[in-house]
């Protein structure tokens, strides 16, 4: 029999956060600070929305794009949020999720052989979507010394001809950096001046610390070259109702809907019911979830650096980052450890790029009490590791 599989997806490397998670799984007693999903219910009167859509029999296929209601309130959100007007009829697209908003934008865009540049540690799903796509992916290295910020320079040393897309991955997943105004500005002019378009993942938008939330769509001129993707997982609590969006240029937002009309018909319309709950009365329940999880940030750095570990404070997101290079391990060999020996389940730093070799990312999507167990064994670890 002939060989049926694709090699490009046989070539694909499986995702490395799910390898701990099945081992927890089977773990008595083990705590996971692993998955990156908030720990809260999604908010009773969204789900009720869902329920109620349910009760009132809209149990059909929306229109591809997305419900006209949906969409109109995406846009007005934008707009309250980021002062960016898009056209929900040809500007707004209703996704499966950030993922599938990812792997739709990159589709539409890419011909065999575009380069795109994936600042790495990042979300895992860039690189398979670009190679997926046909298009090659380019990592350029975040640094530590920069806060893993992306910086101009870094951006020209990576660019060439062949260059077409620059994937702007903040507030980061691992890492938790965020990119303020200017540091977007030095890489705005460079995306303007190598005429190349970005795809904005800002499905952490809702969740900054102390920071404003900055787009790059929002600078000079970058709206017309911009996917900007955002979505209800994180800032919701809405994981498994798989919903997010992408606004942008019409001409590309037209392309992602075909994509989306034949692999996809539409999201779900249950939970585009829901989002329309959440994005008119949502805000309290986000600065609710925002504050838990802002004390957890506050207690995980402080707590890691008493440990001995170099930790830079993450102002996105819901991880922390920190730095094990002094303990004479890998992340690999520090997380299979911890989890045998103190059954407290971490992800690798290398699971979001080989640049993350010598940290660990630290979920704190996880309650308080759960977090300080976690804390407790780890410090017990890494007491008898330093020894
Ligand atoms: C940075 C980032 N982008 C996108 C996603 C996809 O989220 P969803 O498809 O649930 O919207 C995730 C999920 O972990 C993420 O961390």
């Amino acid at each position: 029999m002939r060989n049926p599989l694709s090699k490009v997806v046989v070539d694909i490397q499986p995702s490395g956060i799910r390898k701990f998670f099945d081992i927890v799984s089977e773990m008595k007693d083990a705590i996971s600070l692993g998955v990156g999903e908030p720990d809260f219910d999604t908010p009773w009167h969204i789900r009720e929305e869902g329920i109620y859509s349910l009760e009132k029999g809209r149990t059909f296929y929306t229109s591809n794009a997305g419900l006209k209601e949906l969409k109109l309130e995406i846009c007005s959100y934008l707009k309250r949020r980021i002062n960016l007007i898009y056209d929900p009829d040809h500007e707004t697209i209703v996704t499966i999720g950030g993922s599938e908003a990812i792997d739709i934008a990159l589709r539409a865009m890419l011909d065999p052989g575009d380069e795109v540049l994936i600042p790495q540690p990042s979300y895992v799903s860039y690189l398979p979507c670009v190679t997926l796509a046909g298009g090659k992916p380019v990592i350029i290295e975040l640094k530590a010394e920069n806060q893993f910020r992306l910086t101009k320079e870094e951006v020209l040393d990576a660019i060439t001809d062949k260059t077409k897309v620059l994937i702007m991955p903040f507030p980061n997943n691992p890492t938790g950096a965020i990119m303020e105004y200017d540091d977007l500005a030095d890489i705005a002019k460079i995306v303007e001046e190598k005429d190349i378009f970005v795809i904005s993942d800002e499905i952490y938008s809702e969740l900054t610390y102390g920071r404003k939330h900055v787009s790059i769509a929002e600078l000079d001129g970058m709206k017309d070259r911009t996917i900007l993707i955002n979505g209800f997982s994180k800032s919701y609590a809405m994981t498994g109702w798989r919903l997010g969006y992408a606004v942008g240029p019409k001409e590309i937002i037209e392309q992602m809907v075909k994509i989306h009309q034949f692999a996809i018909m539409c999201a779900p319309t249950t939970s585009q019911y829901a989002a329309i709950e959440a994005l008119r009365n949502g805000d309290p329940d986000v600065e609710m979830m925002r504050d838990a999880y802002d004390q957890r940030r506050r207690y995980l750095v402080h707590a890691l650096r008493e440990m001995g570990l170099e930790c830079f404070e993450p102002y996105g997101a819901f991880y922390v980052f920190p730095c094990i290079k002094n303990l004479g391990m890998t992340s690999d060999e520090f997380a299979t450890a911890l989890l045998r020996e103190e059954k407290v389940a971490v992800v690798p730093g290398t699971a979001f790029g080989n640049c993350g070799e010598g940290f660990l990312r630290i979920s704190y999507a996880y309650s308080i009490e759960n977090l300080k167990i976690a804390i407790e064994r780890m410090e017990r670890f890494v007491k008898k590791t330093k020894r």
